[in-house]
């Protein structure tokens, strides 16, 4: 069964739907967008191999004519070099203001293929069809695109909302289990900020659903991508609420910076962890109970996840580094850094006058607790 989710964002509204077999069936749900039986897909050599005849005999179906630009793999990929790259490529294959450009990926080619229709011709709609974890819960909702510069990650891009996103539960079967453990971070997020009776279905449901049942993925895809749904709706260009789905991230990017963004740590896993660490801040800062840090971290450990600094590979700096780090976080207001923290699981705010002492002692303990285990 195939679910909608409704984006009501006015003349930028659009359905997100859920479900086994979209990919397939993709050219009955693109048809109504176009205005030729034409499309342009972009999409990584790892998604090609296991998707993209998938999508191009399911638009065909229907007459849709595609070709498609094939990058390679990675975070690296989302630089000025491969945006530039498919925006000249969209316009050898002549896509013009009224077509439409397909995003067959995780969330790398969301975000470079949603950038370069943005600024192609001004801006030319184009489709999510993301086929990662992560990507379903976050990237392919709520229109951010963009690429990384030597700056920073995410720091060149565009607001450009997605006319549709097909998100196929099936294509998840196709991921690793970390990489599908990774984006699940993101989902526990979606609980810890805003629903602790989803936190409580997670709890119940997040073995069965990592090992396989459709339905609990399909359930759980839903509900996170209503709530992304919502509050994107509340707040499109992130002046406010939007800084919710932003929970963890703080401690996230300083993690992700130090370990280089590499395989070392993925995005989902510094976003669980980041989490874990967010609850600890805000235990410590007498907002949420002494015990909702240690739900929290069970719940993550129990699905085998990475949990503490502890878990992250090689070597780390100290606290105090880490702590600059997240100073030079894009999430960085007046020079103050804006965290968000939690009153209990599911009541998340954005807390814009932490201590950032509290902070410090956080992480050294969590540091200290490091090298007892190595
Ligand atoms: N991934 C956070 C956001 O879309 O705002």
């Amino acid at each position: 069964m195939t679910e909608i989710v409704h984006v009501p964002l006015g003349d930028r509204a659009y359905d997100v739907l859920i479900g086994e077999g979209l990919i397939s069936e993709a050219g009955r749900h693109v048809l109504p967008l176009l205005h030729r039986r034409r499309v342009a897909i972009v999409t990584d050599e790892n998604v090609a191999r296991l998707h993209l005849d998938a999508l191009k005999t399911g638009l065909g179906q229907e007459g849709i004519e595609a070709s498609a630009l094939v990058l390679p793999a990675g975070e690296g990929t989302k630089n000025w070099e491969n945006l530039s790259r498919s925006v000249e490529w969209l316009l050898d294959q002549k896509v013009e203001r009224r077509d439409v450009v397909l995003a067959l990926g995780g969330g790398v080619i969301g975000d470079l293929a949603g950038f370069a229709a943005a600024i192609l011709r001004r801006g030319v709609r184009f489709v999510q069809v993301p086929t990662s974890l992560l990507a379903q819960v976050d990237s392919s909702v709520g229109g951010k695109t963009g690429i990384n510069s030597p700056h920073g990650k995410n720091l060149i891009g565009a607001f450009h909302q997605p006319s549709l996103v097909l998100a196929d539960i099936a294509a998840l079967g196709t991921m690793s289990e970390r990489d599908f453990l990774a984006g699940y971070g993101e989902v526990v997020k979606y609980g810890l900020l805003g629903d602790s009776e989803f936190f409580d279905w997670l709890e119940r449901n997040g073995p069965a659903l990592a090992a396989g049942d459709l339905e609990l993925r399909a359930r759980a895809v839903r509900r996170s991508v209503e709530m992304k749904a919502e509050i994107v709706v509340r707040d499109e260009t992130e002046q406010g609420d939007r800084a919710l789905l932003n929970l963890g991230h703080t401690f996230c990017h300083a993690l992700e910076s130090a370990t280089g963004y590499s395989d070392r740590l993925l995005h989902g896993e510094g976003v669980a962890i980041g989490c874990a660490l967010a609850f600890e801040t805000s235990a410590r800062l007498g907002l949420c109970s002494q015990e909702d840090p240690g739900r929290v971290r069970a719940h993550l450990k129990a699905m085998g996840m990475k949990t503490d600094l502890a878990d992250i590979p090689g070597d780390l700096p100290g606290a105090e580094a880490l702590l600059k780090r997240m100073a030079q976080d894009k999430k960085v207001l007046d020079g103050k850094l804006r965290f968000v923290l939690a009153r209990g699981i599911g009541e998340a705010f954005i807390a814009t006058d932490t201590d950032t002492n509290v902070v410090f002692e956080v992480l050294n303990d969590a540091m200290e607790e490091r090298q007892r285990r190595v």
